[in-house]
C-alpha cells in the first residue's frame, strides 16, 4: 500500500498515563533528533487546552530525563494541538477533521482501552478521515483469543491490515532487535541453534517493584496477559523462528506465525502461578483476588528444529531484581575429558534485554594452575551507549513511515492468545510469595530447566560491575 510518510500524528488518550510516561517524552526525543516535524494532535475527553497539555508533557519529560532542553520543548509545543471531546460524539471528530486541516494521511494512535476502539474507528470513518490514514493500537490487544478476533474484525471493517500497527513496545527495544540481528548476522550460531545442541531456553523478566498504583488495571489482567502473551512470547519467537527469506514485514511475520502455530497451548502442568503477599490489599485489587503477579510457563515448539527442547518463561512483580534476560543453554560435551562438568556449567548464550543491553557467551576454560581443572567464564559484549532510542520513539517513527517490521500482524496476535487461552482466569489461588523473592519457591523447585534457573543477579554478572 501507501509508503508515504504520515502527515500528522493524532494521539487518542493523550491525557492518560501512558502518554504522560512514554508517548510525550518519546515525542520530545523525536523532536530533539529531528525525527518529527508534523502536527501532533492530542484527543481526550478532558476539558484541557494546549497550555495544560504542554504542562503535562513537561512534567512527563522531566520525570523521564530529569532535565529539559527548552528550545526542543518549544518546538514540541509548537507542533501540539488539542481536541477535547467525547468519543461517542460526532462533533468531536468534526473538530478533529478541522484541526487536521490539509493533513489527509494521519497516523491515529489509540492509547485508549480496547473497549473504545470500535467507537473511535467507526467515528473516524463516518467523519471521512480514515481513508488514507494509518492506525496504531496499544496493548493489550484483547483479553483472550475470542476478544482479539473480535477486535481484529473491528479494525478490518475500516482499515486494511497493512495500515494497522499493533504495538508491543518490547519489539522496539534495542536489545530485542539485537536478538534477531545477532542470530542471523553471524554464521557460527546457526549450526548449533537446534535441538541437537541446545538443551533448554529460559527467559526471565524480573521486576523489583509491585503494581505501582495500577491495581485496577492489573487485577483485570494478571502476569500472563500483561507480559507473557505479548512481550515474552515475542522474544521467544525471535529466538525460535527460522531464517526469513527477507527482512520485509510479511516474511518476518510468516516465520513468526509458523512458530506460533507449532507451540502447544498451555496446560496446568506447564504452569506455576504466584501472587506476592499483600497483593489483595492493594488499592483497586479485589479482596481474595486469584490474579497472578508471577507466572512461570514451559512451552514446547514442535518443529523439526526444536522438538522436545523446553522453553521456559518466568515473569513477576516484586522479585529480587529488575532484569530481563534470555539464557540459551547448550548440552554438555559428550565426554568429560578433564574434570566433571556439572549440568549448570558450560556453554550458554545470554542476551540481557534490560535494563542493560548485552550479549554474553558462557564457556569453560582451564583454571590457571597445576591441574587440568576448569572454571566458567563469560565473554561479554556490553552496549553502554546512553542515548538509546526509547522503544516508543522507534515505534512511532516506524509507523509514521509505514514500516511494519516491529508490529504484530493480526494472525500472530490471535495465535499468541491461543497459546495462553487455556490458563487465563484460573480460579484456584496462586501460590503466595514474599515480596523480594523469586516467586513461590516450593512450587518452583521442580519447575526449572535442566541445570536450573539462572539468577540474573548472580556473582560475576554485569549487575556487580
Ligand atoms: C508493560 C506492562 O507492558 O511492560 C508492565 O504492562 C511492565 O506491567 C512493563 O512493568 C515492563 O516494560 P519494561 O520496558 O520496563 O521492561
Amino acid at each position: 500500500m501507501m509508503q508515504e510518510r504520515s502527515d500528522a500524528l493524532v494521539v487518542f488518550g493523550v491525557t492518560g498515563d501512558l502518554a504522560h510516561k512514554m508517548i510525550l517524552p518519546s515525542l520530545y526525543q523525536m523532536v530533539r533528533r529531528g525525527h518529527i516535524s508534523e502536527p501532533i494532535i492530542g484527543v481526550a475527553l478532558d476539558d484541557w487546552d494546549i497550555e495544560r497539555l504542554a504542562a503535562r508533557a513537561r512534567d512527563g519529560i522531566l520525570k523521564q530525563f530529569g532535565t529539559i532542553d527548552e528550545a526542543v520543548f518549544a518546538k514540541l509545543k509548537g507542533l501540539l494541538r488539542y481536541v477535547s471531546g467525547d468519543y461517542k460524539s460526532a462533533a468531536t471528530f468534526e473538530r478533529l477533521r478541522e484541526t487536521l486541516g490539509a493533513a489527509h494521511r494521519p497516523l491515529y494512535y489509540l492509547a485508549i482501552p480496547p473497549s473504545l476502539f470500535g467507537t473511535v474507528i467507526q467515528a473516524l470513518k463516518a467523519a471521512g478521515i480514515a481513508e488514507e490514514a494509518r492506525l496504531m493500537v496499544e496493548k493489550p490487544f484483547g483479553r483472550d483469543l475470542a476478544s482479539a478476533q473480535a477486535l481484529n474484525r473491528v479494525l478490518r471493517a475500516v482499515f486494511d491490515e497493512d495500515a494497522v500497527f499493533r504495538i508491543d513496545h518490547y519489539l522496539g527495544k534495542e536489545a530485542v532487535q539485537n536478538l534477531i540481528y545477532f542470530r542471523f548476522a553471524n554464521a557460527f550460531l546457526e549450526p548449533v541453534w537446534n535441538r541437537t545442541y541446545v538443551e533448554s531456553v529460559q527467559i526471565t523478566m524480573a521486576e523489583d517493584f509491585g503494581i505501582a498504583g495500577r491495581g485496577k488495571f492489573y487485577d483485570e489482567v494478571g502476569c500472563i496477559r500483561d507480559v507473557i502473551q505479548n512481550h515474552l512470547i515475542n522474544v521467544l519467537l525471535l529466538l525460535a523462528m527460522e531464517p526469513p527469506v527477507s527482512s520485509g514485514p510479511e516474511d518476518l511475520s510468516d516465520e513468526k506465525v509458523q512458530i506460533l502455530k507449532s507451540i502447544r497451548p498451555l496446560s496446568g502442568k506447564d504452569l506455576v502461578r504466584g501472587q506476592f503477599q499483600g497483593y489483595d490489599k492493594e488499592p483497586g485489587v479485589a479482596p481474595a483476588s486469584t490474579v497472578e503477579t508471577f507466572a512461570a510457563v514451559r512451552l514446547f515448539v514442535d518443529t523439526w528444529r526444536w522438538k522436545d527442547v523446553p522453553f521456559y518463561i518466568r515473569a513477576g512483580k516484586f522479585l529480587p531484581v529488575r532484569a530481563t534476560e534470555v539464557v540459551v543453554r547448550f548440552r554438555r560435551p559428550p565426554v568429560a575429558l578433564f574434570d566433571e562438568v556439572s549440568a549448570a556449567d558450560g556453554n550458554y548464550l545470554r542476551f540481557r534485554v534490560g535494563p542493560q543491553v548485552m550479549i554474553g557467551i558462557g564457556a569453560r576454560r582451564k583454571a590457571p594452575g597445576e591441574g587440568m581443572t576448569g572454571e566458567d567464564v563469560e565473554l561479554d559484549a556490553l552496549d553502554d551507549t546512553t542515548d538509546d532510542m526509547m522503544p516508543y520513539e522507534r515505534l512511532i517513527g516506524d509507523a509514521m513511515n509505514g514500516r511494519r517490521q516491529l508490529f504484530t500482524r493480526a494472525d500472530a496476535a490471535e495465535l499468541a492468545w491461543r497459546i495462553v487461552d487455556p490458563v487465563l482466569d484460573l480460579k484456584d489461588r496462586p501460590q503466595p510469595y514474599p515480596p523480594g523473592t523469586w516467586g513461590p519457591v516450593d512450587a518452583m523447585k521442580d519447575f526449572a530447566p535442566p541445570g536450573g534457573w539462572v539468577d540474573p543477579n548472580r556473582e560475576g554478572s554485569i549487575h556487580d560491575r
